[in-house]
């Protein structure tokens, strides 16, 4: 028996002030992943596409990672952008800047202190609250689209798996259940202004991202593929790289997981 509550698309619907992001809205209650959805040779590409699912059976996480969500509890969803000459040169500033906006909307709508960890995950007292994944698609030397895929845990109050970050949700820092339909109506509007934004000023959005950041100056561990290289994280630079500070000089980093270490 069902004893979920399920997503309120009026309640969604009409909290949402976009042009483009989310008019067209599939939902599943269960689904392999919504970003494969997306990813897929059927997918009809319309531009701004949000795919949401109830409960994914292959949630896919950075690092072929899988990502673990309880049916009817959180917020799982996928974005599809076509990509036109202002965003191909642009994908950092897609990537670290929808982790800016998604922190950003949750401290105004709950007042919590949210940061985020390079490149693109939340934490809400240095535990995890949501994840990131883009994935592109490419023809020959031309990235065709983006499904930028969000995972954020809101409802949710038990979790099973031990990461670098522990888990946490919405209801766990709040002690009180949460209303998904305004999150996502919240974070879509923002994340529309962020498409703006990449166009029109990109220099903010880098700016926006070190002000939410809390590791910058301090001793950090990044893991590449299971190499670590310790350092201090110095800064990023105007593409959204980690520049990590070593004995004798400064490495640009372009991708790996970061932990701090004390
Ligand atoms: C990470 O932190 O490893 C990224 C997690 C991304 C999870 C989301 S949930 C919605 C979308 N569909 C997927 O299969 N993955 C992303």
């Amino acid at each position: 028996m069902e004893t979920q509550p399920n997503f309120n698309f009026n309640q969604f619907d009409i909290k949402l002030e976009t042009e483009t992001i989310g008019r067209n809205f599939l939902y599943f209650n269960e689904i392999d992943s919504t970003n494969s959805v997306l990813m897929s040779k059927t997918s009809k590409d319309v531009n701004g596409t949000v795919v949401f699912a109830e409960k994914q059976l292959k949630g896919k996480g950075r690092f072929s990672n899988s990502w673990e969500s309880e049916k009817g509890q959180n917020l799982t969803f996928s974005i599809l952008l076509n990509i036109d000459k202002h965003l191909k040169d642009k994908l950092n500033y897609l990537n670290l800047g929808t982790a800016q906006v998604l922190a950003s909307t949750i401290e105004s709508l709950f007042h919590l202190q949210v940061e985020v960890k390079w490149p693109n995950d939340i934490l809400i007292k240095r535990k995890k609250a949501a994840g990131i994944l883009v994935e592109t698609l490419s023809l020959g030397a031309d990235i065709k689209k983006a499904v930028i895929g969000i995972g954020l845990n809101v409802n949710q109050t038990k979790f099973i798996e031990e990461y670098n970050y522990p888990p946490t949700s919405l209801k766990l820092e709040l002690n009180q259940q949460v209303e998904r339909e305004k999150i996502l109506a919240e974070f879509l509007n923002n994340f529309e202004e962020l498409l703006w934004k990449i166009r029109n000023k990109p220099n903010t959005i880098m700016q926006s991202w070190r002000e939410k950041c809390d590791m910058i100056g301090e001793k950090i561990c990044l893991n590449q593929n299971g190499k670590l290289i310790y350092g201090v994280f110095d800064d990023i630079d105007e593409n959204g790289q980690l520049l990590l500070r070593t004995e004798d000089r400064i490495e640009v980093m372009n991708f790996g997981d970061v932990r701090m270490v004390n």
